[in-house]
């Protein structure tokens, strides 16, 4: 099978290659990222020489070069990560957001649309729970939930998911769905809450909490994300949407609690200095108070649960920060960037 997966330079899509590169040696996979500062080839290293690897950056947003691409590979499978991920920079510019969430994902769709034999292949379109915006005190997300988003990038998401839909109501697209909460783990963007806290306590640095720290995220370890997609794309019905979460909803202050108390122990600092470094900020604009998803669904229909507690990923966690000082500091210093502008100047 051959397999584009976009966005697999970042975060999730990284330990989603990571993860089945190695082990499913039959399928070949094509990574299609335009290396945006969230990109980090560094993150492939283990497997960037592997004979069923490969790497096309291109650029979503850019039609014509998603049209050739698409054309030159006819892929069988599309797993759909590419997009700017992060709220906060969505409320600073959002103009990316609908660029690359929106009219990126509506390229791939009609790329994929050209494709002979559509039927038999199929779209994979990773979301976010964020479109069904925020709950109350009670209650979790289900799967038919009304989309409510807060923020652009979530509207854009929102969109993004709309249009996937549409596309297999109107065209008959073999398209599946999924909307995840909160991931965590190795070779996230330090710009994410827990990366941020991390790296933070690492340094003494102040702990920045918004609001109260009483907004409620469900979190779930990376790796728990990149199976229930595969189990998705293999168990899941076509036209459908999976809602994936680990039943580990948490306080903000909870988990920045958390994060001290392991980095303490990893580094015998007391857990008291570190609690002492979280500073109250001011709140994120259409900050939704708290997420919790229902995954009865995946579970019932793919088997899905995750391997880990939010303890043991948390653990795993901060020892791959502590353990990846190279890969830490590269993306501080911003000294991955010159590598890609040197490596990739002029490669389409
Ligand atoms: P990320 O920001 O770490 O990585 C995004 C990747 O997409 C980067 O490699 C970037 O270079 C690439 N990209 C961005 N714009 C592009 C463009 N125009 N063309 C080609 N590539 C482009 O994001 P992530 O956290 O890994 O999230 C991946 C997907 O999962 C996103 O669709 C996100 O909405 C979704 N998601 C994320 C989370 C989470 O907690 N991080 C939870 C649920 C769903
Ligand atoms: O729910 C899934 C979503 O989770 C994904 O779709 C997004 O791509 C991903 O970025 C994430 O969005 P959040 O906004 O929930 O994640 P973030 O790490 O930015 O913030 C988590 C919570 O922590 C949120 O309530 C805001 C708060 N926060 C965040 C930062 C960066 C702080 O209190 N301080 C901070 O410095």
């Amino acid at each position: 099978m051959k397999i584009i997966v976009t966005g697999g330079a970042g975060f999730i899509g990284a330990n989603f290659l990571n993860g089945l590169v190695p082990r499913c040696t039959d399928h070949v996979f094509v990574n299609v990222d335009a290396l945006t500062y969230a990109a980090n080839p560094a993150s492939l290293e283990a497997i960037a020489t592997r004979p069923n690897y490969s790497f096309a950056r291109v650029d979503i947003r850019d039609r014509a070069a998603v049209d050739r691409l698409f054309a030159r590979i006819e892929p069988d499978l599309v797993v759909h990560f590419a997009a700017e991920s992060h709220v906060d920079r969505s409320i600073h510019s959002p103009q990316a957001f609908v660029e690359t969430n929106v009219m990126g994902t509506f390229n791939l769709l009609e790329a994929f649309r050209a494709l002979p034999d559509v039927d038999r292949r199929r779209f994979h379109h990773v979301s976010t729970d964020e479109v069904y915006g925020t709950l109350g005190a009670d209650g979790a997300f289900v799967e038919t939930t009304p989309y409510d988003p807060s923020s652009p990038y979530s509207a854009s998401k929102a969109a993004s998911d709309h249009l996937v839909r549409a596309y297999h109501r109107t065209y008959g697209l073999p398209v599946t769905i999924s909307n995840c909460s909160n991931n965590y783990g190795p070779y996230q963007f330090p710009e994410k809450l827990i990366p941020l806290m991390i790296l933070n306590a690492l340094e003494r640095k102040p702990l920045p909490v918004y609001g109260r720290g009483d907004n409620v995220r469900d979190w779930l370890y990376v790796t728990d994300h990149c199976d229930a997609i595969w189990r998705v794309i293999r168990h899941g019905r076509i036209g459908e949407t999976y809602n994936i979460g680990g039943r580990s909803e948490r306080r903000n202050l909870d988990v920045v609690h958390a994060v001290c108390d392991v980095v303490a122990e990893c580094t015998g600092v007391s857990a008291s200095t570190l609690r002492d470094l979280v500073t109250f900020v001011p709140d994120r604009p259409g900050h939704d108070h708290r997420y919790a998803i229902d995954p009865a669904k995946i579970e019932r229909e793919c088997g899905f649960s995750p391997a880990e507690t939010f303890e043991t990923g948390l653990r795993k966690t901060v020892r791959f920060y502590l353990d990846h000082e190279a890969w830490v500091r590269a993306v501080r210093t911003g000294a991955y960037r010159a590598w890609i502008d040197s490596h990739y100047a002029g490669r389409v």
